[in-house]
């Protein structure tokens, strides 16, 4: 680890820790319904291959398993010899089972239009959808890229690759053309799916010109095009197909082919430390079943009866085990809403409620805090009654937006599951069972049935109660990543190699255990950011603003934010003449160069113009030092800096300018 790292964590999380005494058992009633009770940990612990088997059994396989799991750490095989297809796990047997009119998708566009589609629409749209995609050349093992606004046919597209056998790489609305060039190349995609446009804020933003943009000299042979906002587009004949032509003529009946459970199943890309986004690589059985598993239990998910709404976007893994393959896994029955929360007004979220019934909420400790910011007489103005489990992920939740969350949302009824996992680890890790689990306000309380976590110290040995150290797993997980796309080394160093000697795969997290021996994640103890709950790595944005022509150089660190988590901050050095007014149409170019870079979510929040940055004797920056700026502290120990003065230059000049 950077020298410059070893102090970090989430400092509001620790002091909360300190004081936090509350907790909240659930209600006798919920308890006495749920789907997993108490004694689920212990039948885990006692015989854990039978336990992921019977999990795996809630699934339709077509040829069962001979071998529960095969670890040759850090390769597992899980479920091996089993068979399955993914698609229709989640749309055609639900449908067999006497379900096709059940509801599969309550579906709100952002301009205020809805389309309801049942299991059998769904069976229907994706047979249509892996038809149009092997006419197109989409087969086995082929990658295809998707940049889709959150509308019906993005769940369509990537269960019909699941349907195909073939892996989906799926790229947030929000990233640049850059970074969707990127994606594509490495995985080397064969068909891009787009749309014409997506809604922003009430307003159409052209998205296939930018997506062309990103195609260009790429392995992309052709591009399908959903159109969504009427907005004008280029064309490229030949390789560009309208989703409703060649969807909409496509045969409605497609016969799943079965896949072996170790068969990919997609690629999703995350920033790690170095400025190389990895293609996190998942496969088909465990994947499923763990999603499925965790779903079910932690959300207490009844099917038919539970409306469930999972507000992440279907460009980050929230989206895709949680409102993709989890729920349709389990025949549930949800809302996916295409834009923002204030759009075109700040009650948006509970008017959806309100409208749909919606039993189980599943959202970011970010959007919490802006609701607070908005204010709680807006959720009091609509009926919440319906709401029966709340849910949070993707970041710390500070004690006061998860009794907010409580109190104004849940109605102090509704048990909240603090949910901690990862892209790489596929589906929920940490999180308490509603139906068991007194929670805390601002913990995740305990790995899961079938799941091991640890708190470790720098040698790997187990902390105590009280204690706080590095988050590891030490058991193999049906859906832990199975590797970074082309990259097996790369794969054994992030995770592998910290622990090696004890064969844990390192989280990246700093985590605690308090008196009572529930963990509290405090945040990343490596060079990602966590911005909203999206992964940012710092050495992606140097880069961005490196690439700059007016930046020498650059040192980026995320500082505590009280809405977003941390913010971006950015300290740079100008090249000669830009620095002149204390840099101000620099610094403007600079944000803007950023956003175009990556995407605008990586929009620095602040940026300093410094005449120095901070390095030890061998050269490296000392982020610990910026990070005390940024959060307005007194600066830490200087000591191993090569000049010590560079520090005084810093604040004092960031002084002069403020
Ligand atoms: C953070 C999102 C605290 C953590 C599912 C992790 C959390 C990273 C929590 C993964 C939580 C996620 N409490 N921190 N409940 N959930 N994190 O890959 O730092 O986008 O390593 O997956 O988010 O982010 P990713």
């Amino acid at each position: 680890m950077a020298e410059s790292e070893k102090s970090s964590g989430n400092s509001s999380a620790l002091s909360a820790l300190s004081t936090e005494s509350r907790s909240f058992p659930p209600p006798a009633e919920f308890a006495a319904q749920a789907n997993a009770t108490a004694e689920w940990y212990e039948r885990a612990e006692s015989d854990r291959d039978g336990f992921w088997s019977e999990q795996a059994d809630r699934l339709h396989w077509t040829k069962k398993w001979d071998t529960v799991l095969e670890w040759e750490a850090p390769f597992a095989k899980w479920f091996v010899g089993g068979e399955l297809n993914v698609a229709y796990n989640c749309a055609d047997r639900h449908v067999e089972a006497g379900n096709g009119d059940r509801v599969a998708i309550y579906w709100e566009g952002e301009p205020g239009d809805s389309r309801t589609i049942t299991y059998a629409d769904l069976q229907r749209e994706v047979s249509k959808t892996a038809n149009a995609l092997a006419e197109l050349g989409v087969g086995k093992g082929d990658r295809v890229a998707i940049q889709l606004p959150m509308i019906p046919e993005a769940v369509f597209s990537m269960l019909a690759c699941a349907r195909l056998g073939a892996l989906h790489s799926v790229v947030f609305g929000g990233f640049s053309p850059g970074a969707l060039k990127a994606r594509i190349e490495d995985a080397e995609a064969k068909v891009l799916i787009t749309s014409d446009g997506q809604y922003r804020r009430g307003k159409p933003a052209p998205m296939k010109e930018n997506t062309d943009e990103a195609v260009a000299g790429t392995t992309i042979e052709h591009v399908l095009v959903v159109k969504r906002t009427e907005t004008d587009v280029p064309w490229t004949e030949g390789r560009d197909v309208w989703w409703h032509d060649a969807v909409g003529s496509a045969s409605e009946t497609h016969t799943p082919e079965s896949f072996d459970s170790e068969h990919p199943l997609f690629i999703l890309y995350t920033s790690g430390t170095t400025g190389k986004p990895k293609g996190i690589l998942h496969t088909s059985g465990g994947y499923l079943t763990q999603s499925a598993y965790t779903h079910n239990v932690v959300f207490d998910h009844k099917p038919g009866e539970s409306v469930y709404w999972c507000t992440a976007d279907i460009g980050w893994v929230t989206g895709h085990t949680y409102i993709v393959y989890g729920p349709l896994a389990n025949g549930a029955t949800q809302v996916i809403y295409e834009g923002t929360p204030n759009t075109p007004h700040e009650g948006r979220h509970w008017e959806i409620v309100d409208k749909y019934k919606v039993s189980i909420y599943y959202t970011a400790p970010t959007l919490i805090r802006t609701f607070m910011k908005w204010g709680e007489d807006i959720p009091a103005k609509y009926d919440l009654s319906s709401l029966k489990v709340l849910g949070t992920v993707g970041e710390p939740i500070n004690p006061e937006a998860w009794m907010w969350f409580r109190e104004k949302i849940g109605k102090e009824r509704c048990p909240i599951v603090d949910t901690w996992w990862q892209t790489e680890t596929g589906s929920q890790m940490i999180a308490p069972l509603p139906g068991v689990t007194a929670t805390k306000p601002g913990s995740a309380m305990r790995a899961l049935p079938g799941i091991s976590a640890a708190v470790v110290d720098d040698t790997g040995t187990p902390v105590g109660n009280g204690e706080g150290g590095y988050l590891v797993l030490d058991k193999p997980w049906p859906s832990m990543l199975r590797g970074i796309w082309g990259d097996n080394e790369r794969y054994k160093e992030t995770y592998w190699s910290r622990f090696a000697e004890q064969g844990y795969y390192f989280a990246g997290d700093g985590a605690k255990y308090d008196e009572d021996g529930a963990i509290w994640l405090l945040g990343r103890v490596d060079d990602v950011m966590n911005i909203s709950g999206h992964r940012i790595s710092t050495t992606e944005v140097e880069s961005a603003l490196v690439s700059h022509p007016t930046v020498a150089e650059a040192a980026v660190v995320g500082a505590s934010d009280e809405t977003t988590g941390q913010g971006i901050v950015a300290f740079v050095i100008l090249r000669g003449s830009a620095a002149k007014d204390g840099g101000e149409e620099a610094i403007k170019a600079l944000r803007d160069h950023v956003s175009k870079e990556i995407g605008p979510i990586a929009k620095p929040r602040q940026i300093m113009v410094v005449e120095e940055l901070p390095k030890t004797r061998s050269g490296k920056i000392m982020r610990r030092l910026l990070r005390d700026v940024a959060e307005n502290r007194e600066v830490g120990d200087v000591s191993t800096l090569a000049d010590s003065s560079v520090m005084d230059l810093i604040t004092t000049g960031m002084k002069d300018s403020s």
